[in-house]
């Protein structure tokens, strides 16, 4: 029986073990005159390659993408819809290991867990020192997360158990989440304003492109802290950068950054009041295992034409 050649970039080798036999994995070649392109039945991304309505029309014989997880925003979901061609994700499954990560972010960096290690393997601790690396409380404090998706609602969860007070941000106001969650509705501004940490959550669309920048990096205290594990270009990097040399913030934690990987030689990679993580929110065994299942689920259900079991509908504004 003929494979079906689909293409990946550097796919997880438990992801290709899954699709099995029957599927031909052809390593990404997006040049002109690509064999890859002309032969493919299917694309699966993560996060990358950018796919965009060009690239589609280079894939002749194209019947699903398929991203091994939930964030599209490298693909042109719109132009495949006016194509015909549906895209898959992998939603829901990784909420929690992601709110999971927003707060392990959240509590390192608000305590020193990061500078706490390296200064702990170094000679220059010779003793428990009572006046150094007092963090900030995090029990009592406000969070102000921006996005209430799944992702957001799982962060909010977890702040409860810290008794924080708990604001949010979203395009519509979600009267359930204030009614089950008891989060309080709040503009950006007044989020960004009153919060001791801020925590982005939202999917990276026009609306959040560079939504945290100079002004809004003005509102916030000189001790609040950011935590982005939603993606990189949400956040100004040169505006981060002045703001956590200035101390015009304490600090921040990010997950994602634009470029990802930063280049080694980034000036953010010089600051003591950053910690950066490489892309970790859904790195947990069970999420990624589920992650993997859901792709191949949709690969499949697109390659024999079936609606796919978790199919991903063009949208517009912020957040989902
Ligand atoms: C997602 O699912 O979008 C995460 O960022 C992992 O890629």
């Amino acid at each position: 029986m003929p494979k079906h050649p689909v293409m990946g970039d550097g796919l997880p080798p438990a992801l290709v073990e899954l699709l099995g036999t029957d599927v031909e994995v052809l390593p990404w070649d997006d040049t002109p005159q690509s064999p890859a392109l002309a032969r493919a039945v299917g694309i699966i991304t993560y996060g990358h390659p950018t796919v965009d309505g060009s690239l589609m029309d280079r894939v002749p014989h194209l019947k699903i993408i398929s991203n091994h997880g939930v964030g599209v925003d490298h693909i042109d979901v719109a132009a495949a819809e006016a194509r015909r061609i549906p895209v898959g994700n992998t939603p829901g499954c990784l909420d929690a290991s992601t709110a999971d990560m927003t707060l392990a972010l959240l509590l390192a960096v608000a305590r020193n867990v990061v500078v706490g290690d390296r200064f702990a393997r170094s000679p220059e601790f010779t003793h428990y020192d009572p006046s150094i690396l007092i963090g900030q409380e995090v029990t009592g404090s406000t969070l102000g997360i921006v996005g209430m998706g799944r992702i957001g609602k799982q962060v909010a969860k977890r702040a409860r158990a810290f008794d924080m007070r708990v604001l949010y941000h979203n395009r519509n106001r979600d009267e359930s989440a204030e009614r089950d969650l008891g989060v309080t509705y709040a503009t950006l501004d007044q989020l960004l304003a009153d919060s001791d940490f801020v925590s982005l959550n939202c999917p990276l669309t026009p609306a959040t492109t560079g939504l945290i920048s100079r002004r809004e990096f003005g509102l916030m205290k000189r001790s609040a802290f950011l935590i982005n594990v939603a993606r990189g270009p949400v956040v100004d990097h040169d505006a981060l950068y002045e703001a956590l040399v200035r101390h015009t913030i304490a600090g921040a934690a990010l997950d994602v950054t634009a470029p990802e990987p930063l280049p080694r030689d980034h000036r953010l990679l010089t600051l003591g009041n950053l910690i950066i993580a490489p892309h970790l929110g859904s790195a947990s065994n069970r999420t990624r295992r589920r992650m993997i299942e859901m792709t191949v689920e949709n690969l499949f259900a697109g390659l024999r034409g079936d609606e796919l079991p978790y199919r991903v509908k063009s949208r517009s504004g912020f957040p989902a």
